[in-house]
């Protein structure tokens, strides 16, 4: 992302012209799970970087995309860890060689512990991360370039649930107001799929989403606990 004039972040391309493809994005989806992964890569570094890689069927497809586009992982990042998942993302770590990257707070032994406000390098490709707390405490999102990667911290007219183990219906609002005040034609990718919906705007969620759309923080987190 870079600023204009008025320090806001503003949306650069993935393009830099016609046939001059510059980055590449591929989501893929877990049926069973209703769950999302992402790959990113800088094409002519040939280096990526794989977002939420663990859910059962994501895997395998997400090894061989990356060999067939012939990347290099540098990155197994998470938006999010929970208990359960702690021992597939560090077999993942070690088949692949790249490193795990994770919030401070993730329960999981990562190679690199990231916090809101810092930046993630691969070839000439930055993500910036956004510290979005609330449905577990080490939830984060990741900016790059047009879109964001929102974990289960807002979901396309959803948000994550708040009834799990260190979930915080207060720190989710607050963490979802932190997303929305990102430029409205932001892309918003999510960690699971609602609605049959696989990409959203910040805008459309802004103005639709029946989580937070009119609702004070106070009544946020009524309708939380009511969820
Ligand atoms: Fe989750």
């Amino acid at each position: 992302m870079q600023q204009d004039v008025h320090g806001d972040l503003v949306a650069e391309p993935c393009w830099t012209g016609p046939g001059d493809v510059v980055t590449i994005f591929r989501q893929l989806y877990d049926a069973p799970h209703r769950a999302y992964s992402y790959l990113l890569a800088d094409r002519d570094g040939g280096t990526a970087v794989a977002v939420d890689p663990a859910p059962e069927g994501i895997t395998l497809p997400l090894l061989a995309l990356a060999d067939e586009l012939d990347l290099k992982l540098d990155y197994l990042l998470c938006t999010h860890v929970h208990e359960g998942e702690r021992l597939a993302l560090e077999r993942l770590t070690s088949r692949t060689g790249a490193r795990l990257a994770a919030s401070e707070r993730a329960p999981v032994a990562a190679d690199v512990r990231l916090r809101h406000g810092d930046t993630l390098t691969f070839g000439t490709e930055i993500l910036h991360v956004l510290g979005t707390p609330g449905h577990t405490p080490g939830c984060l999102s990741y900016l790059w370039r047009d879109r964001v990667l929102t974990g289960d911290t807002l979901l396309i007219r959803g948000c994550g649930r708040t009834d799990l183990p260190d979930g915080d219906a207060g720190q989710l609002f607050d963490s979802i107001t932190r997303l929305l005040v990102l430029p409205g034609d932001t892309l918003l990718f999510p960690g699971h799929e609602t609605h049959g919906r696989s990409v959203s705007t910040i805008a459309e969620e802004r103005e639709h989403n029946p989580c937070v759309a009119g609702r004070s923080r106070d009544e946020f987190i009524t309708f939380r606990s009511q969820a």
